[in-house]
Protein backbone atom coordinates (compact mmCIF):
# COMPACT_ATOMS: atom_id res chain seq x y z
CA UNK A 1 0.00 0.00 0.00
CA UNK A 2 1.47 3.80 -0.87
CA UNK A 3 2.10 6.17 1.48
CA UNK A 4 1.61 9.73 1.65
CA UNK A 5 2.04 12.35 4.14
CA UNK A 6 0.06 16.06 4.23
CA UNK A 7 1.54 18.55 6.23
CA UNK A 8 -0.53 21.89 7.41
CA UNK A 9 0.64 24.51 10.26
CA UNK A 10 -2.90 26.70 11.54
CA UNK A 11 -0.97 29.46 11.27
CA UNK A 12 0.05 29.21 7.36
CA UNK A 13 -2.97 30.14 5.32
CA UNK A 14 -3.15 30.53 1.50
CA UNK A 15 -6.23 32.58 0.97
CA UNK A 16 -9.70 32.60 2.25
CA UNK A 17 -11.60 31.13 -0.33
CA UNK A 18 -13.70 33.08 -3.10
CA UNK A 19 -16.96 31.34 -2.74
CA UNK A 20 -17.16 32.73 -6.31
CA UNK A 21 -14.16 29.50 -7.48
CA UNK A 22 -17.41 27.32 -7.38
CA UNK A 23 -19.71 29.14 -9.98
CA UNK A 24 -20.79 27.48 -13.56
CA UNK A 25 -22.21 28.09 -16.78
CA UNK A 26 -25.41 28.31 -19.02
CA UNK A 27 -24.86 29.07 -22.57
CA UNK A 28 -27.58 29.20 -25.15
CA UNK A 29 -26.36 25.91 -26.21
CA UNK A 30 -27.99 22.28 -27.21
CA UNK A 31 -30.48 21.85 -24.43
CA UNK A 32 -28.59 23.99 -21.62
CA UNK A 33 -31.74 26.73 -21.59
CA UNK A 34 -34.40 24.98 -23.60
CA UNK A 35 -35.35 21.79 -22.57
CA UNK A 36 -32.87 22.39 -19.42
CA UNK A 37 -33.42 24.88 -17.25
CA UNK A 38 -36.29 26.28 -18.90
CA UNK A 39 -39.12 24.05 -20.38
CA UNK A 40 -42.56 25.24 -20.21
CA UNK A 41 -45.68 23.21 -20.09
CA UNK A 42 -43.43 20.40 -18.52
CA UNK A 43 -45.45 19.36 -15.24
CA UNK A 44 -42.22 19.38 -13.68
CA UNK A 45 -41.53 23.33 -14.20
CA UNK A 46 -43.07 26.48 -12.20
CA UNK A 47 -45.43 29.00 -13.50
CA UNK A 48 -42.32 30.83 -15.38
CA UNK A 49 -41.58 27.73 -16.65
CA UNK A 50 -38.22 26.74 -15.19
CA UNK A 51 -37.48 23.45 -14.28
CA UNK A 52 -38.27 23.07 -10.48
CA UNK A 53 -36.25 19.80 -10.74
CA UNK A 54 -33.12 21.47 -12.15
CA UNK A 55 -33.70 24.65 -9.50
CA UNK A 56 -33.40 21.72 -6.49
CA UNK A 57 -30.00 20.18 -7.59
CA UNK A 58 -29.16 23.53 -8.28
CA UNK A 59 -29.22 24.37 -4.90
CA UNK A 60 -27.90 21.49 -3.40
CA UNK A 61 -25.04 22.28 -4.67
CA UNK A 62 -25.04 26.08 -3.76
CA UNK A 63 -23.46 27.31 -7.05
CA UNK A 64 -22.73 30.98 -5.90
CA UNK A 65 -22.43 32.50 -9.99
CA UNK A 66 -23.74 31.54 -12.90
CA UNK A 67 -21.91 32.93 -16.40
CA UNK A 68 -24.31 33.89 -19.27
CA UNK A 69 -25.21 33.87 -22.16
CA UNK A 70 -22.17 32.26 -23.80
CA UNK A 71 -19.38 31.41 -24.38
CA UNK A 72 -19.32 31.00 -28.36
CA UNK A 73 -22.85 31.93 -28.68
CA UNK A 74 -22.55 35.02 -26.69
CA UNK A 75 -20.27 36.71 -29.81
CA UNK A 76 -23.21 36.66 -32.32
CA UNK A 77 -25.82 37.74 -29.76
CA UNK A 78 -27.68 40.66 -29.64
CA UNK A 79 -29.38 40.85 -26.04
CA UNK A 80 -32.22 43.16 -27.20
CA UNK A 81 -33.52 40.15 -29.34
CA UNK A 82 -34.35 38.40 -25.83
CA UNK A 83 -35.55 41.00 -24.18
CA UNK A 84 -39.81 42.24 -23.97
CA UNK A 85 -42.94 40.63 -25.35
CA UNK A 86 -42.16 37.27 -26.13
CA UNK A 87 -44.61 37.51 -28.86
CA UNK A 88 -42.39 39.68 -31.11
CA UNK A 89 -39.33 38.30 -30.14
CA UNK A 90 -36.92 37.23 -33.38
CA UNK A 91 -35.74 33.42 -34.38
CA UNK A 92 -32.00 33.83 -35.41
CA UNK A 93 -29.35 31.95 -36.86
CA UNK A 94 -27.12 31.16 -33.73
CA UNK A 95 -23.64 30.61 -36.19
CA UNK A 96 -21.81 29.21 -33.48
CA UNK A 97 -23.85 26.22 -33.01
CA UNK A 98 -25.49 26.29 -36.59
CA UNK A 99 -28.99 26.22 -34.37
CA UNK A 100 -32.24 28.20 -34.30
CA UNK A 101 -32.64 30.59 -31.49
CA UNK A 102 -35.76 31.23 -30.68
CA UNK A 103 -35.06 34.15 -27.97
CA UNK A 104 -38.07 33.16 -25.85
CA UNK A 105 -35.43 32.80 -22.85
CA UNK A 106 -33.63 36.21 -22.66
CA UNK A 107 -32.05 38.32 -20.01
CA UNK A 108 -35.12 38.94 -17.75
CA UNK A 109 -36.09 35.38 -17.75
CA UNK A 110 -32.38 34.65 -16.91
CA UNK A 111 -32.27 37.23 -13.78
CA UNK A 112 -35.11 35.52 -12.63
CA UNK A 113 -34.51 31.99 -12.49
CA UNK A 114 -31.08 33.36 -10.95
CA UNK A 115 -32.85 34.74 -8.02
CA UNK A 116 -34.80 31.16 -7.64
CA UNK A 117 -31.55 29.40 -7.75
CA UNK A 118 -29.82 31.19 -5.25
CA UNK A 119 -27.34 32.11 -7.44
CA UNK A 120 -26.15 35.51 -9.21
CA UNK A 121 -25.07 36.35 -12.50
CA UNK A 122 -21.67 36.52 -14.33
CA UNK A 123 -22.91 38.35 -17.52
CA UNK A 124 -20.55 38.12 -20.97
CA UNK A 125 -21.28 41.13 -24.00
CA UNK A 126 -20.73 40.63 -27.35
CA UNK A 127 -17.30 42.13 -28.49
CA UNK A 128 -17.49 39.29 -31.48
CA UNK A 129 -19.67 40.97 -33.80
CA UNK A 130 -20.66 43.89 -32.08
CA UNK A 131 -18.69 46.32 -29.41
CA UNK A 132 -18.83 49.09 -26.26
CA UNK A 133 -22.01 50.66 -27.51
CA UNK A 134 -24.17 47.90 -27.44
CA UNK A 135 -21.90 46.52 -24.04
CA UNK A 136 -23.04 50.24 -22.61
CA UNK A 137 -26.49 49.81 -23.85
CA UNK A 138 -26.82 46.42 -21.69
CA UNK A 139 -25.01 47.33 -19.11
CA UNK A 140 -27.54 50.80 -19.08
CA UNK A 141 -30.50 48.56 -19.38
CA UNK A 142 -29.34 46.09 -16.31
CA UNK A 143 -27.85 48.57 -13.95
CA UNK A 144 -29.47 52.31 -14.51
CA UNK A 145 -32.15 52.65 -12.28
CA UNK A 146 -34.97 54.99 -14.46
CA UNK A 147 -34.43 58.51 -16.85
CA UNK A 148 -32.63 56.83 -19.69
CA UNK A 149 -33.91 55.00 -22.74
CA UNK A 150 -32.50 51.55 -21.85
CA UNK A 151 -33.70 52.21 -17.93
CA UNK A 152 -36.47 52.55 -19.26
CA UNK A 153 -36.95 50.19 -21.44
CA UNK A 154 -36.31 47.57 -18.91
CA UNK A 155 -39.10 49.22 -16.53
CA UNK A 156 -41.57 49.06 -19.51
CA UNK A 157 -40.43 45.18 -19.78
CA UNK A 158 -41.94 44.74 -16.26
CA UNK A 159 -38.23 45.44 -14.07
CA UNK A 160 -39.10 48.55 -11.60
CA UNK A 161 -35.31 47.92 -10.05
CA UNK A 162 -32.28 47.77 -11.91
CA UNK A 163 -29.82 44.38 -11.55
CA UNK A 164 -26.80 45.79 -9.92
CA UNK A 165 -25.20 43.09 -12.38
CA UNK A 166 -21.36 43.49 -10.74
CA UNK A 167 -19.23 40.94 -12.91
CA UNK A 168 -19.20 41.20 -16.71
CA UNK A 169 -16.63 39.02 -19.22
CA UNK A 170 -15.49 41.41 -22.18
CA UNK A 171 -16.27 38.85 -24.87
CA UNK A 172 -15.39 35.28 -25.17
CA UNK A 173 -12.42 33.62 -26.36
CA UNK A 174 -11.49 36.24 -28.76
CA UNK A 175 -8.41 34.37 -29.95
CA UNK A 176 -9.90 31.51 -31.12
CA UNK A 177 -10.10 31.66 -35.14
CA UNK A 178 -13.67 29.62 -34.49
CA UNK A 179 -15.37 32.38 -33.00
CA UNK A 180 -17.60 35.17 -35.00
CA UNK A 181 -15.39 37.93 -34.81
CA UNK A 182 -12.07 36.66 -33.34
CA UNK A 183 -9.49 39.37 -33.24
CA UNK A 184 -5.80 39.75 -32.60
CA UNK A 185 -4.41 40.55 -29.64
CA UNK A 186 -3.84 43.81 -30.56
CA UNK A 187 -7.25 44.79 -31.50
CA UNK A 188 -8.90 43.27 -28.93
CA UNK A 189 -6.64 44.58 -26.40
CA UNK A 190 -8.04 47.66 -27.30
CA UNK A 191 -11.33 47.11 -27.73
CA UNK A 192 -11.43 45.32 -24.36
CA UNK A 193 -9.60 48.68 -22.92
CA UNK A 194 -12.49 50.91 -24.09
CA UNK A 195 -15.60 48.41 -23.79
CA UNK A 196 -14.63 48.27 -20.30
CA UNK A 197 -13.69 52.23 -19.69
CA UNK A 198 -17.18 52.82 -21.79
CA UNK A 199 -19.06 50.22 -19.00
CA UNK A 200 -17.19 52.24 -15.96
CA UNK A 201 -18.65 55.32 -16.95
CA UNK A 202 -22.27 53.88 -16.58
CA UNK A 203 -21.35 51.81 -13.65
CA UNK A 204 -18.31 52.18 -12.07
CA UNK A 205 -18.37 49.27 -9.29
CA UNK A 206 -18.07 46.58 -12.13
CA UNK A 207 -15.70 44.46 -12.54
CA UNK A 208 -14.17 42.75 -15.72
CA UNK A 209 -12.92 39.87 -16.69
CA UNK A 210 -10.66 39.95 -20.66
CA UNK A 211 -10.47 36.90 -22.45
CA UNK A 212 -7.13 35.07 -22.27
CA UNK A 213 -6.33 32.11 -24.01
CA UNK A 214 -8.88 29.63 -25.39
CA UNK A 215 -6.52 26.97 -23.89
CA UNK A 216 -2.42 26.23 -22.58
CA UNK A 217 -2.47 24.81 -26.41
CA UNK A 218 -3.62 28.03 -28.48
CA UNK A 219 -0.30 29.24 -30.78
CA UNK A 220 -0.29 32.84 -29.25
CA UNK A 221 -0.71 31.85 -25.60
CA UNK A 222 1.50 33.58 -23.76
CA UNK A 223 2.01 36.50 -26.24
CA UNK A 224 -2.17 36.89 -26.14
CA UNK A 225 -2.03 37.45 -22.38
CA UNK A 226 0.77 40.06 -22.55
CA UNK A 227 0.05 42.22 -25.50
CA UNK A 228 -3.96 42.41 -23.89
CA UNK A 229 -3.01 43.16 -20.74
CA UNK A 230 -0.79 45.88 -21.71
CA UNK A 231 -4.02 47.69 -23.38
CA UNK A 232 -6.35 46.99 -20.37
CA UNK A 233 -4.64 46.38 -17.57
CA UNK A 234 -6.39 49.60 -16.05
CA UNK A 235 -9.45 48.17 -17.03
CA UNK A 236 -9.41 44.54 -16.26
CA UNK A 237 -9.59 42.82 -12.68
CA UNK A 238 -9.50 39.62 -13.81
CA UNK A 239 -7.85 37.70 -16.88
CA UNK A 240 -9.71 34.29 -18.21
CA UNK A 241 -8.84 31.06 -18.39
CA UNK A 242 -10.59 28.20 -20.25
CA UNK A 243 -8.97 24.18 -20.34
CA UNK A 244 -10.96 20.83 -21.18
CA UNK A 245 -9.17 17.94 -21.01
CA UNK A 246 -10.69 14.16 -21.97
CA UNK A 247 -9.04 10.61 -22.61
CA UNK A 248 -10.31 9.62 -26.20
CA UNK A 249 -7.26 7.04 -26.29
CA UNK A 250 -7.93 5.64 -22.83
CA UNK A 251 -5.25 6.60 -21.42
CA UNK A 252 -6.42 6.72 -18.04
CA UNK A 253 -2.97 7.80 -16.08
CA UNK A 254 -2.46 10.25 -18.65
CA UNK A 255 -5.64 11.86 -17.98
CA UNK A 256 -5.95 11.79 -14.61
CA UNK A 257 -2.37 13.96 -14.78
CA UNK A 258 -4.17 16.51 -16.50
CA UNK A 259 -4.88 18.80 -13.02
CA UNK A 260 -0.75 18.97 -13.14
CA UNK A 261 -1.52 20.50 -16.47
CA UNK A 262 -3.96 23.02 -15.29
CA UNK A 263 -1.60 24.01 -12.14
CA UNK A 264 0.87 24.80 -15.08
CA UNK A 265 -1.41 26.50 -16.70
CA UNK A 266 -2.39 29.02 -13.70
CA UNK A 267 1.30 29.66 -12.82
CA UNK A 268 1.75 30.43 -16.12
CA UNK A 269 -0.65 32.75 -16.58
CA UNK A 270 0.00 34.44 -12.97
CA UNK A 271 3.99 34.69 -14.04
CA UNK A 272 2.56 36.95 -16.86
CA UNK A 273 0.08 39.06 -15.51
CA UNK A 274 2.57 39.83 -12.85
CA UNK A 275 5.45 40.52 -15.78
CA UNK A 276 2.48 43.21 -16.92
CA UNK A 277 2.34 44.17 -13.30
CA UNK A 278 6.26 45.05 -13.03
CA UNK A 279 6.60 46.21 -16.75
CA UNK A 280 4.21 48.98 -15.84
CA UNK A 281 5.28 49.90 -12.28
CA UNK A 282 1.34 49.00 -11.38
CA UNK A 283 0.26 48.56 -7.84
CA UNK A 284 -2.88 47.19 -9.08
CA UNK A 285 -3.23 42.88 -9.10
CA UNK A 286 -4.52 40.85 -11.68
CA UNK A 287 -6.32 37.98 -10.46
CA UNK A 288 -7.29 34.63 -12.55
CA UNK A 289 -11.27 33.78 -13.89
CA UNK A 290 -11.06 30.44 -14.62
CA UNK A 291 -14.33 30.70 -15.92
CA UNK A 292 -14.54 27.18 -18.10
CA UNK A 293 -13.21 23.87 -17.35
CA UNK A 294 -14.24 20.49 -17.21
CA UNK A 295 -14.42 17.21 -19.29
CA UNK A 296 -15.11 17.08 -22.45
CA UNK A 297 -14.57 14.51 -25.48
CA UNK A 298 -17.33 11.95 -24.88
CA UNK A 299 -19.75 13.76 -27.35
CA UNK A 300 -17.35 14.87 -30.12
CA UNK A 301 -18.54 11.90 -32.87
CA UNK A 302 -22.40 12.20 -32.36
CA UNK A 303 -22.04 16.30 -32.58
CA UNK A 304 -20.50 15.97 -35.80
CA UNK A 305 -23.62 14.23 -36.91
CA UNK A 306 -26.02 16.89 -35.95
CA UNK A 307 -28.40 18.55 -38.70
CA UNK A 308 -28.31 22.74 -38.86
CA UNK A 309 -30.84 24.83 -38.31
CA UNK A 310 -32.92 22.74 -35.41
CA UNK A 311 -33.67 23.98 -32.48
CA UNK A 312 -32.22 23.15 -29.00
CA UNK A 313 -31.30 19.47 -30.32
CA UNK A 314 -29.02 17.35 -28.13
CA UNK A 315 -25.33 19.06 -28.08
CA UNK A 316 -22.02 17.91 -26.05
CA UNK A 317 -24.35 15.64 -23.71
CA UNK A 318 -21.12 14.33 -22.60
CA UNK A 319 -21.93 11.08 -20.30
CA UNK A 320 -19.43 11.34 -17.59
CA UNK A 321 -18.14 8.35 -15.76
CA UNK A 322 -15.86 7.54 -12.53
CA UNK A 323 -12.18 8.68 -13.90
CA UNK A 324 -14.35 11.71 -15.41
CA UNK A 325 -15.49 12.44 -11.32
CA UNK A 326 -11.98 12.07 -10.27
CA UNK A 327 -10.71 14.41 -12.49
CA UNK A 328 -13.49 16.72 -11.87
CA UNK A 329 -12.43 16.22 -7.81
CA UNK A 330 -8.60 17.14 -9.03
CA UNK A 331 -9.44 20.13 -10.91
CA UNK A 332 -11.28 21.82 -7.92
CA UNK A 333 -8.26 20.67 -5.94
CA UNK A 334 -6.24 22.45 -8.26
CA UNK A 335 -7.97 25.56 -8.32
CA UNK A 336 -8.02 25.55 -4.73
CA UNK A 337 -4.44 25.35 -4.37
CA UNK A 338 -4.36 28.52 -6.02
CA UNK A 339 -7.00 30.56 -4.18
CA UNK A 340 -4.43 33.12 -3.66
CA UNK A 341 -5.12 34.08 -7.32
CA UNK A 342 -8.29 32.38 -8.89
CA UNK A 343 -11.11 34.12 -7.51
CA UNK A 344 -13.46 33.29 -10.11
CA UNK A 345 -14.48 29.90 -11.53
CA UNK A 346 -17.31 28.07 -13.85
CA UNK A 347 -17.72 24.76 -14.26
CA UNK A 348 -18.57 24.32 -18.03
CA UNK A 349 -21.14 23.59 -17.96
CA UNK A 350 -24.16 23.46 -15.87
CA UNK A 351 -27.20 21.77 -17.29
CA UNK A 352 -27.20 19.04 -20.21
CA UNK A 353 -24.11 20.12 -21.96
CA UNK A 354 -21.14 18.53 -21.24
CA UNK A 355 -22.54 19.14 -17.47
CA UNK A 356 -22.99 17.67 -14.29
CA UNK A 357 -27.14 17.92 -14.27
CA UNK A 358 -28.95 16.31 -16.97
CA UNK A 359 -32.94 16.10 -17.67
CA UNK A 360 -35.35 13.90 -19.79
CA UNK A 361 -38.86 15.20 -20.11
CA UNK A 362 -39.30 13.01 -16.70
CA UNK A 363 -36.50 14.10 -14.38
CA UNK A 364 -32.93 15.33 -13.51
CA UNK A 365 -30.40 13.38 -12.37
CA UNK A 366 -27.01 14.15 -11.15
CA UNK A 367 -23.94 12.59 -13.32
CA UNK A 368 -20.63 10.75 -11.53
CA UNK A 369 -18.82 14.52 -11.94
CA UNK A 370 -21.72 16.46 -9.85
CA UNK A 371 -20.63 14.89 -6.57
CA UNK A 372 -16.81 15.93 -6.04
CA UNK A 373 -18.27 19.52 -7.44
CA UNK A 374 -21.45 19.66 -4.94
CA UNK A 375 -19.27 18.53 -1.95
CA UNK A 376 -16.56 21.16 -3.04
CA UNK A 377 -19.16 23.92 -3.44
CA UNK A 378 -20.71 23.27 -0.13
CA UNK A 379 -17.69 21.91 2.09
CA UNK A 380 -14.58 23.82 0.55
CA UNK A 381 -15.22 27.18 2.33
CA UNK A 382 -13.70 29.19 4.47
CA UNK A 383 -9.65 29.50 4.06
CA UNK A 384 -7.40 27.18 2.35
CA UNK A 385 -4.23 26.49 4.30
CA UNK A 386 -0.82 25.67 2.51
CA UNK A 387 -0.57 22.10 1.58
CA UNK A 388 2.21 20.27 1.48
CA UNK A 389 1.75 16.64 -0.26
CA UNK A 390 4.64 14.36 0.38
CA UNK A 391 3.98 11.14 -2.10
CA UNK A 392 5.47 9.13 -4.79
CA UNK A 393 4.71 10.39 -8.12
CA UNK A 394 3.96 8.95 -12.08
CA UNK A 395 5.49 9.37 -15.19
CA UNK A 396 2.46 11.24 -17.50
CA UNK A 397 2.53 12.87 -20.42
CA UNK A 398 2.44 16.15 -18.32
CA UNK A 399 5.65 15.18 -16.51
CA UNK A 400 5.56 13.83 -12.78
CA UNK A 401 2.29 13.34 -11.65
CA UNK A 402 2.03 12.89 -7.83
CA UNK A 403 -0.48 9.82 -6.93
CA UNK A 404 -2.46 11.79 -4.42
CA UNK A 405 -3.40 15.43 -5.06
CA UNK A 406 -4.67 16.77 -2.06
CA UNK A 407 -6.03 20.39 -0.34
CA UNK A 408 -6.97 21.61 3.24
CA UNK A 409 -9.18 24.05 4.43
CA UNK A 410 -10.22 25.48 7.44
CA UNK A 411 -13.38 26.87 8.48
CA UNK A 412 -11.64 28.87 12.15
CA UNK A 413 -15.86 30.27 12.59
CA UNK A 414 -17.73 26.75 12.34
CA UNK A 415 -13.75 25.21 13.84
CA UNK A 416 -13.89 22.89 10.91
CA UNK A 417 -10.67 21.38 9.15
CA UNK A 418 -12.18 19.59 5.52
CA UNK A 419 -9.21 17.18 3.53
CA UNK A 420 -10.24 16.83 -0.41
CA UNK A 421 -7.76 14.35 -1.76
CA UNK A 422 -7.82 11.93 -5.09
CA UNK A 423 -5.73 9.02 -5.05
CA UNK A 424 -5.03 8.15 -8.84
CA UNK A 425 -3.52 4.54 -8.16
CA UNK A 426 -5.40 2.82 -9.88
CA UNK A 427 -4.04 -0.61 -8.20
CA UNK A 428 -4.13 -0.10 -4.27
CA UNK A 429 -5.43 1.78 -1.59
CA UNK A 430 -2.92 4.84 -0.12
CA UNK A 431 -2.59 5.83 3.68
CA UNK A 432 -2.43 9.06 3.97
CA UNK A 433 -0.85 10.82 7.58
CA UNK A 434 -1.21 14.06 8.72
CA UNK A 435 -0.20 15.46 12.07
CA UNK A 436 -3.09 17.37 13.99
CA UNK A 437 -1.60 17.94 16.92
CA UNK A 438 -2.47 22.07 16.20
CA UNK A 439 -6.26 21.08 15.93
CA UNK A 440 -6.28 18.57 19.34
CA UNK A 441 -9.93 18.50 20.28
CA UNK A 442 -10.94 17.54 16.56
CA UNK A 443 -12.74 14.50 15.49
CA UNK A 444 -13.65 12.93 12.64
CA UNK A 445 -17.32 14.19 11.29
CA UNK A 446 -16.97 12.59 7.91
CA UNK A 447 -15.73 11.00 5.34
CA UNK A 448 -17.12 10.44 2.01
CA UNK A 449 -15.53 8.30 -0.68
CA UNK A 450 -16.18 8.01 -4.17
CA UNK A 451 -14.77 5.09 -5.30
CA UNK A 452 -16.65 3.04 -7.60
CA UNK A 453 -14.53 0.20 -8.96
CA UNK A 454 -15.02 0.49 -12.83
CA UNK A 455 -14.25 3.73 -13.81
CA UNK A 456 -16.47 3.43 -16.86
CA UNK A 457 -19.31 3.33 -14.47
CA UNK A 458 -22.22 6.55 -15.24
CA UNK A 459 -25.32 7.39 -14.26
CA UNK A 460 -28.29 7.01 -16.30
CA UNK A 461 -31.96 8.34 -16.39
CA UNK A 462 -32.90 4.52 -15.86
CA UNK A 463 -30.06 4.04 -13.14
CA UNK A 464 -29.32 7.33 -11.63
CA UNK A 465 -27.38 5.80 -8.39
CA UNK A 466 -24.89 3.83 -10.48
CA UNK A 467 -22.11 6.28 -9.17
CA UNK A 468 -22.40 7.94 -6.08
CA UNK A 469 -20.70 8.63 -2.39
CA UNK A 470 -20.55 6.83 0.18
CA UNK A 471 -20.08 6.91 3.60
CA UNK A 472 -16.25 5.52 4.35
CA UNK A 473 -14.92 4.38 7.71
CA UNK A 474 -11.15 4.42 6.36
CA UNK A 475 -10.48 7.63 8.80
CA UNK A 476 -9.32 7.64 12.24
CA UNK A 477 -7.52 10.09 14.81
CA UNK A 478 -4.63 8.72 17.29
CA UNK A 479 -2.43 10.42 19.50
CA UNK A 480 -3.13 13.65 17.39
CA UNK A 481 -2.23 12.20 13.74
CA UNK A 482 -5.18 11.78 11.40
CA UNK A 483 -4.83 8.55 9.17
CA UNK A 484 -7.02 7.80 6.29
CA UNK A 485 -7.14 4.78 3.85
CA UNK A 486 -8.09 6.12 0.30
CA UNK A 487 -9.28 3.44 -1.66
CA UNK A 488 -7.51 2.52 -5.34
CA UNK A 489 -9.03 5.90 -8.14
CA UNK A 490 -11.16 7.44 -5.05
CA UNK A 491 -12.37 10.94 -4.58
CA UNK A 492 -12.36 11.87 -0.78
CA UNK A 493 -13.79 14.44 1.57
CA UNK A 494 -12.52 13.81 5.10
CA UNK A 495 -14.33 16.78 7.30
CA UNK A 496 -13.43 16.75 11.31
CA UNK A 497 -14.56 19.05 13.83
CA UNK A 498 -14.97 19.52 17.57
O1 LIG B 1 -18.41 25.39 -23.25
C1 LIG B 1 -18.50 25.08 -24.62
C2 LIG B 1 -17.71 26.04 -25.48
O2 LIG B 1 -16.35 25.86 -25.23
C3 LIG B 1 -17.93 27.51 -25.22
O3 LIG B 1 -19.01 28.01 -25.94
C4 LIG B 1 -16.66 28.13 -25.71
O4 LIG B 1 -16.35 29.32 -25.04
C5 LIG B 1 -15.61 27.06 -25.50
O5 LIG B 1 -14.83 26.88 -26.61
Amino acid sequence: MKQASIHIDRNFKLADVDERIYGSFIEHLGRAVYGGIYQPGSPLSDEQGFRSDVLALIREAKVPLVRYPGGNFVSGYHWEDGVGPKEQRPRKLDLAWSVIESNQFGLNEFMDWCKKAGTSPMMAVNLGTRGAEDAKNLIEYCNIEKGSYYSDLRRSHGVTDPYDIKLWCLGNEMDGPWQMGHKTAEEYGRLAEETGRIMRMVDPEIELVACGSSSLSMPTFGSWEETVLEHCYDEADYLSLHTYYGNPEDKTPDFLASSVAMDEFIRSVVSICDCVKAKKRSKKQINLSFDEWNVWYHSNEEDKKLERWIQAPHQLEDVYNQEDALLVGSMLITLLRHADRVKIACLAQLVNVIAPIMTSDTGAWRQTIFYPYMYTSVCGRGAVLQTVVDVSSYESVYGDAPFLDAVVLTDEEKETLTVFAVNKDLEGSMTVSCDLRQYADYRILEHMELAEADLKAVNTRLCPDAVCPKKSDGSRIEEGRLTAVLKPKSWNMIRLGK
